[in-house]
């Protein structure tokens, strides 16, 4: 297995590296591993933009894609979602499945989570109530729905048939917003990093590459207070687009926090990483990045490069696994 997982709060573009390693058609599976609806996976496929929840990437490719038992899954979101795949010219049929022991988002969850997510700046879509209830079990899995019953699995069936499989797990979220590792309370209800993806139903020994993916400024959105004061923050944000994929909000901007950073790649086990959105800063022509509490400025993008790889070494990434990407489509 190897996994993405996404360095800082999500947003950082997963969903283009997914789709990058997938294309390579070396996997079997393409596993979502945790998180609902609330994630938004902007994927730019054939040159049309195709924004996902739920289905991960691999479907564009035609490799078998499972949602599991570490997600939540909205219903109705799902067979939204189906729809638009089909009617863009994806073919989804006999690739899409869902582990019965997925938790499902009620009506009641996500009326819950419009009414109470605020203070937390929610997506609104169910998720915190669907893992409390998971939690609190009392909450419903996917095998007691009816109508998703074509799309069910056992993962362990799944994993362990005999077949050789190569999964490529994607997270959702990202590690700021992690239940354990983020800035609790303004968290995601899920496991965001590596771990994440073991708890379905895999050994820690499937590990092979991780891949870390992070934009080399920071956007972070929900209620608490993100973005310093300063123009150059807004410009950033103008300039890559930074608003959600599922909730249209505006994503507050910072620099890049060499100090989360380096926490999120030990705990992660990152080995291989990507700085997405160079091209957003080469814009700007502002590069900094804040390191030990305190904002260094670099005079041009060289420089910066320079210095992100010489702090990274240390903590065992060669230059060669660090990849700094510019484009939309492509790493
Ligand atoms: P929830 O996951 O909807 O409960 O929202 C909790 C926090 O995570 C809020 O700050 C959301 O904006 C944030 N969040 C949830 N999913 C995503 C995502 O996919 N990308 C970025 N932020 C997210
Ligand atoms: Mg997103």
């Amino acid at each position: 297995m190897d996994v993405i997982v996404d360095l800082q709060y999500g947003d950082c573009g997963k969903g283009k590296v997914a789709h990058y390693l997938t294309d390579k058609r070396t996997y079997t599976h393409v596993l979502r591993y945790n998180g609902g609806c609330n994630a938004g996976h902007t994927i730019f496929h054939k040159g049309t933009k195709f924004v996902t929840h739920h289905i991960p990437a691999g479907v564009f490719f035609g490799v078998t894609s499972i949602i599991g038992s570490g997600c939540v899954l909205d219903p109705d979101q799902f067979f939204r979602e189906l729809r638009m795949l089909e009617k863009g010219g994806v073919r989804t049929r006999g690739k899409i499945f869902i582990a019965e022991n997925t938790h499902v988002i009620t009506e009641a969850h996500k009326e819950e989570d419009k009414r109470k997510g605020g203070r937390i700046g929610t997506t609104g879509r169910g998720n915190g109530p669907a893992y409390r209830d998971k939690y609190g079990r009392t909450g419903v899995r996917a095998k007691e729905v009816r109508r998703l019953r074509p799309y069910l699995i056992d993962m362990y069936a799944k994993w362990y048939s005999g077949k050789p499989v190569t999964i490529l797990a994607e997270g959702a979220q990202g590690f700021g917003l992690d239940i354990d590792w983020g800035d609790y309370p303004f968290v995601t209800s899920s496991h965001c990093t590596t771990a994440g993806a073991l708890l379905n139903g895999l050994p820690a020994s499937a590990v092979r590459n991780v891949w870390g993916v992070a934009k080399i400024y920071e956007t972070y959105v929900g209620s608490k207070k993100f973005q310093p004061a300063g123009d150059v923050f807004t410009k950033i944000g103008d300039i890559g687009e930074e608003f959600g994929a599922t909730t249209g909000r505006r994503r507050q901007c910072n620099w890049m926090n060499m100090q989360t950073l380096e926490r999120a790649i030990r705990i992660n086990g990152v080995t291989h990483l990507v700085f997405n959105k160079m091209d957003v800063l080469r814009e700007v022509r502002e590069w900094a990045l804040i390191d030990r509490s305190k904002v260094k400025k670099f005079s041009n993008e060289k420089d910066l490069k320079e210095f992100v790889v010489r702090r990274l070494k240390p903590l065992g990434l060669a230059k060669n696994r660090i990849y700094f990407s510019e484009h939309k489509d492509r790493i």
